[in-house]
């Protein structure tokens, strides 16, 4: 049954008159995407579609991992892209591009975005993430809901909480302790939520600490409503129930995709059996038809969108993503003189976004070779060979694969029609939108080590001599490397962080031919740079840009945009220094989260490991001052007000970063951790006051025994820079604290006793200062003996406290 526009759902007439079946059968989903319909009493369905950086609405057979192809939408760069654009602005003007495509498409919620941490580099969905710290992936994320959501469409925050990789998704236990789910997994989707308020939230398919997502009240119904105060809807991840009713039970409204009846029976036989409430089922379908009722108003048939300038949105979007990573001055290309060899398949057939559930069938593809050509228009020469060719997926990767054109890998065959021909006349033969039929990688959820091998496909010497020659008779080499789309992928995680040798192989050969090099990298997630960057004079990361990044590749070469892309996470030197080595992907079901709170550049800083680049970072083709450091404090709200000064030639724009430490925590807290940013452009020349301002939870830490957040009074740093390690202003405040007191019980030491300011008392009118001096401070012992709970002392013979007393004590004092 089609929603009808403006119609408005009388919810508490509608709960009297369903009947149980009914109202059971509203938690689970018609098919795919759809919910259910209840015709008789004029409940309408309405349809959810993938996300989250561009539309997936399937017009044929539906499934839920791009099998099938979808209708023509915006491919915006993937959340890794987005996320250096570190600019809550432009995602939020994304998220109305979204939000307007979906109410052409008659869609009521995008599912996404997606905010989990960057635990490990190998997560096979990093792409689809924001970053290593919550703070940027939950304003960003917070940004592009407040878009979508003004178009009177909903989002849905995923996938809520720790699914930080893809082996054993649907299954695998993250072991990981409150404070550090409080700290580093949960922020990001607590700041959306209570900013937001995204219409859903995605569950996900994990367990945490050895319960489902799924089926968990203290995190579905605890943490997210009465904490957070969601008032939205759950809805699971595609097939992430697993027992529907204790599901009901813990919060978990939305069944999706449709069990075929199979959830509703499960339900209907609890509320028989009396082991799930009646209650349970109309609250959760009160949710669903809430869900409706927000969602009516926009879908209306007829409604369009621009797509031109959607397109011109995803090139900024794209120019903005890019972060340029080192940059001896070759960059930018002028736009007269010798000829541009262009060097590498990716410039002819992009990749521009991941595979799976995210991939979008873009409107356009634009390539970074015909847009230089373009650009140039015969100013100067463009060269091209493609050096190398794309790998279709390893078999293990494409039990069930995609054959959209829009992840745009291109075929052997495709790429290799090159080989022949002459490097300055060669075209793009191959291009994107002549490749429909190249079969690329998606992994089927829950598939495991269908990881790309890097070095699966051999270089091919004849096109790397063709390489050869094209960089030796050209001024510069411009040579795009990256990730074949096998490499990374939903279903499953990376085994490695390396470029495909070849291409290192091809860049060396290049370079030995022309030293004058700048490489373009494309990539969803971080590969290694330290092997091979000497051999550039400039690097430019371009993440997966989507469907406008040839384009916008082509403007930041040329320096028509100028790069102001910075690192939403760390490029380490090896991958052995990652934080999660020997504890990822995990094994017999459980992932153990043992770095704690130490993920990303926390981690790096904590061992004081060189980075090949460190979060944060990213160059300008301008320079930047930072000056005059002023910070007020009023109660524990500061304000960091500084100037910044473009001391270059061109405008550009500067990503102020705002770094915490807490010297002298009572706990173990990050070295340091990004609290706030600010992004200003400036013409030459001119400077700008900055002020950043710093609410307490940027000095707080999740107190593991109060189960609160507190901040601990004292000294506290705030540092200022253009990179977590590129700090350029420093200065310490004080602030006041909490009550840090836990409550006194049996089994709290001596120490915690004797330092109670009124427990403290007690016991030593108890004992006499002489007996507490000589037992608990002597010098050899009295640390030792400090340490043993009261109760058990109490049991010591002679002790003059007994056992009961400290209870009697304990009780009076807590
Ligand atoms: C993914 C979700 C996606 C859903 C629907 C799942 O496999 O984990 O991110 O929204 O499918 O396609």
């Amino acid at each position: 049954m089609a929603p009808h526009a403006g119609a408005s759902l009388d919810i508490p007439a509608l709960l009297g008159a369903l009947t149980l079946e009914e109202k059971a059968a509203l938690l689970d989903g018609a098919d795919f995407w759809r919910t259910q319909s209840v015709e008789r009493l004029g409940i309408p369905s309405v349809t959810v579609t993938d996300g989250p950086h561009g539309l997936r609405k399937q017009a044929g057979e539906a499934d839920h991992l791009a099998l099938n192809d979808s209708v023509p939408a915006t491919c915006f760069p993937p959340a890794a892209g987005l996320a250096s654009s570190w600019d809550p602005e432009l995602l939020t003007r994304i998220g109305v591009a979204l939000g307007r495509e979906c109410r052409a498409a008659e869609v009521a919620v995008l599912l996404g975005p997606g905010v989990n941490m960057k635990r490990s580099p190998l997560c096979g969905r990093n792409f689809e993430y924001f970053s290593e710290d919550p703070l940027l992936a939950g304003e960003l994320g917070a940004a592009l809901v407040d878009g979508v959501q003004s178009q009177g469409v909903g989002t849905s925050l995923k996938h809520f909480a720790a699914n930080n990789q893809e082996t054993d998704r649907m299954t695998v236990s993250a072991d990981v302790d409150e404070r550090t789910l409080r700290e580093i997994y949960f922020p990001a989707f607590e700041r959306i939520v209570t900013r937001s308020q995204p219409w859903t939230v995605m569950c996900a398919y994990n367990r945490i600490n050895g319960t489902y997502a799924s089926e968990d009240p203290w995190l579905l119904t605890g943490v997210l409503r009465d904490e957070w105060g969601f008032q939205g809807l759950v809805v699971s991840d595609w097939g992430a129930v697993d027992r529907r009713d204790a599901g009901v039970a813990a919060g978990l409204d939305l069944e999706m995709p449709s069990s075929g009846g199979a959830g509703t029976r499960v339900i209907l036989d609890a509320v028989h059996a009396g082991t799930l409430s009646e209650k349970d089922v109309d609250r959760a379908a009160t949710r669903v038809l809430e869900l409706l009722n927000r969602a009516l108003p926009a879908l209306r048939p007829g409604q369009t969108f621009d797509a031109g300038a959607h397109h011109a949105l995803a090139r900024e979007a794209a120019a903005a993503s890019a972060v340029l990573l080192k940059n001896d001055g070759i960059l930018p290309l002028a736009r007269t003189g010798g000829p541009i060899a262009v060097i590498g398949e990716f410039a002819r057939t992009p990749r521009f976004q991941g595979t799976g559930s995210s991939q979008v069938n873009p409107t356009r593809v634009d390539t970074a070779l015909d847009a230089l050509r373009d650009a140039l228009d015969g100013t100067r020469e463009v060269l091209f060979a493609p050096g190398f060719t794309i790998p279709a997926a390893s078999p293990s990767a494409s039990t069930s694969n995609s054959t959209a054109a829009s992840t745009a890998a291109s075929t052997s065959t495709a790429a290799s029609t090159s080989t022949s021909a002459a490097a300055s006349t060669s075209t793009s033969a191959g291009g994107p939108s002549d490749d429909a039929s190249a079969a690329v990688g998606a992994g089927a959820a829950g598939a495991s080590g269908g990881g790309g091998d890097a070095d699966a496909d051999a270089g091919d010497p004849g096109l790397i001599a063709e390489a050869v020659r094209a960089a030796a008779g050209a001024e510069v080499a411009v040579v795009f490397l990256g990730l074949p789309p096998a490499d990374e992928s939903e279903g499953y995680d990376r085994t490695h962080l390396d470029l495909p040798s070849h291409q290192i192989a091809l860049l060396h050969a290049v370079a030995d031919a022309n030293p004058r090099v700048v490489v373009v990298l494309s990539n969803g997630s971080v590969v290694t740079v330290t092997p091979w960057q000497e051999r550039a004079g400039a690097v430019l990361e371009g993440w997966l840009l989507g469907q406008a990044g040839g384009t916008a590749t082509a403007d930041l070469l040329l320096g028509t945009a100028t790069p102001v892309g910075r690192l939403a996470e760390t490029i380490p030197v090896r991958y052995e220094d990652n934080p999660t080595i020997g504890a990822f992907p995990g094994e017999h079901g459980h992932v153990r989260y043992g770095e704690g709170l130490l993920i990303g550049y926390r981690w790096y800083d904590a061992h004081r490991l060189p980075v090949a680049y460190p979060f944060g970072h990213g160059l300008s083709y301008t320079s930047f001052a930072y000056d005059d450091l002023a910070v007020t404090v009023d109660g524990r709200r500061v304000r960091v007000t500084l100037t910044v000064t473009n001391t270059g030639a061109r405008p550009g724009t500067e990503v102020v970063q705002v770094y915490v430490t807490d010297p002298e925590a009572g706990v173990y807290r990050p070295e340091q951790e990004l609290r706030g940013f600010a992004r200003l452009t400036l013409p030459p020349g001119q400077s700008e006051a900055v002020t950043v301002t710093l609410d307490d939870r940027a000095f707080a830490y999740w107190h593991p025994t109060l189960r609160r957040w507190t901040v601990e009074g004292g000294a506290f740093g705030i540092r200022v820079g253009a990179s977590s390690r590129d700090i350029r202003l420093e200065t310490t405040i004080e602030l006041p604290g909490d009550d840090l007191t836990t409550p006194l019980t049996p089994e709290a030491t001596m120490d915690a006793w004797l330092t109670h300011p009124a427990a403290g008392a007690w016991l030593r009118e108890r004992l006499g200062d002489v007996l507490v001096e000589v037992m608990f401070f002597d010098p050899t012992n009295g640390q030792m003996m400090r340490a043993i709970p009261l109760r058990r002392l109490s049991r010591f013979p002679g002790f003059p406290i007994t056992e009961p007393q400290v209870e009697e004590a304990a009780a009076r004092f807590s």
